[in-house]
């Protein structure tokens, strides 16, 4: 079975011009390059029909699955080019394998490693001209996905399934620097409960968050961060980040893994904190914990660790009962250092000891 993504390119490209002036704002999410990979699944043909092709609408029957029951995953990734021109993925085998768990708990079918790391990297080099030469933190963030596509109604796993990838550059996620966020802590709405979808990046995970999203913004928050959901009180994650806490004795803690998202960030800083002379340590925390250790001084710094912000830091929290700062209320300096530390893998500017960076163009 061939994994190759053959290119069929697109006649009718964004004008050099205008490619140019979305280059030099490109915001988030907002503009998307010329082309896409796709690649269709279905029971009897297993995977087929992979190909890079034209940015193109769908086009699907009212009744696909998808559209009422949300079998859906996806991933976010970026492209980095580094100082010589080249351009460089940050562990993109990590997200393959992520895919294809999250696949298998929403019943999907399980696009293989090479499948992934061939789609993701032959769009790339059909968009090179797309992917920034960094200002700041500018880079090319690719989202596959795939989803149900069969036309059906009732409730079963689908037999036909449609993967993709699209690519958007994406500029410095503070505009205005590193300022930092606080986070509402919801006592309303929880993201997880085991045996649930938490350790999935499916869409509905997504749509569940977003009432607390507002709840969080009413309250003058940037974002949510989750508790449990048996009422024990104790840290998840944040809606599209992990949590990560630094203490006085000079350890890194982040809640462990079950219900949250295996985020490849939280990996990467795990395994970075002892080079900034930090213990890293996966255990539970409560909130009560945090506030006390927050007031007391045990914990200096907490931060939220995600492909999209790369380190934000986080200021303070807010409950219906509870508002403190974390610290001063300002980033903390090894977050600082840790958010360069990463970055400076990433874009090439300092050794990559981890063999994190896959070379794609
Ligand atoms: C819910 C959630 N948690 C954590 C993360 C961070 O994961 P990663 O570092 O792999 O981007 C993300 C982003 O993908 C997310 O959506």
């Amino acid at each position: 079975m061939s994994t190759a993504f053959p290119l069929t390119r697109t006649t009718r490209p964004v004008p050099e011009a205008e490619r140019a002036a979305r280059l030099a704002a490109p915001g988030f999410g907002r503009y998307f390059t010329d082309h896409m990979a796709t690649a269709t699944w279905t029971a009897d043909a297993g995977w087929h029909d992979r190909g890079i092709g034209p940015l193109a609408p769908f086009t699907l029957h009212p009744s696909t699955a998808v559209l009422h029951y949300a079998q859906e995953i996806f991933e976010g990734l970026k492209a980095y080019r580094h100082p010589d021109g080249s351009v460089w993925l940050f562990r993109p085998e990590a997200n393959a394998r992520r895919f294809i768990r999250s696949a298998r708990r929403l019943a999907l079918p399980e696009l293989p490693e090479e499948d992934f790391l061939a789609s993701v990297e032959e769009l790339v080099r059909a968009d090179a001209a797309w992917v920034p030469v960094p200002t700041g933190e500018e880079s090319l963030y690719l989202r596959p996905f795939l989803f149900a596509s069969e036309a059906f109604l009732g409730v079963r796993p689908a037999a036909e399934a449609r993967y993709s990838v699209i690519a958007s550059p994406a500029g410095p996620y503070f505009p205005s620097g590193v300022t930092g966020v606080t986070l509402w802590i919801s006592g309303r709405y929880t993201r997880a409960a085991p045996g649930g979808t938490g350790a999935a990046k499916c869409g509905g995970n997504y749509a569940a968050g977003l009432a607390a999203q507002l709840e969080a913004r009413d309250h003058g928050c940037d974002q949510v961060l989750y508790l449990d959901s048996a009422g024990r009180g104790t840290l998840e994650e944040s809606g599209t980040m992990n949590l990560c806490l630094i203490t006085s004795d000079d350890e890194l803690v982040t809640p462990s893994l079950g219900t949250i998202l295996e985020g490849v960030t939280r990996d990467t800083v795990l395994t970075l904190a002892p080079d900034l002379g930090l213990t890293p340590v996966e255990r539970t925390v409560t909130f009560d914990e945090l506030r006390t250790s927050a007031a007391d001084g045990r914990v200096t710094e907490v931060f939220a660790a995600g492909t999209a912000a790369v380190i934000t830091p986080v200021v303070g929290f807010k409950s219906d009962a509870h508002t403190f700062p974390i610290a001063d209320g300002t980033p903390g300096k090894k977050t600082l250092t840790l958010r360069e530390r990463v970055l400076d893998i990433q874009f090439g500017r300092a050794e990559d000891r981890h063999g994190w960076l896959r070379r794609v163009l």
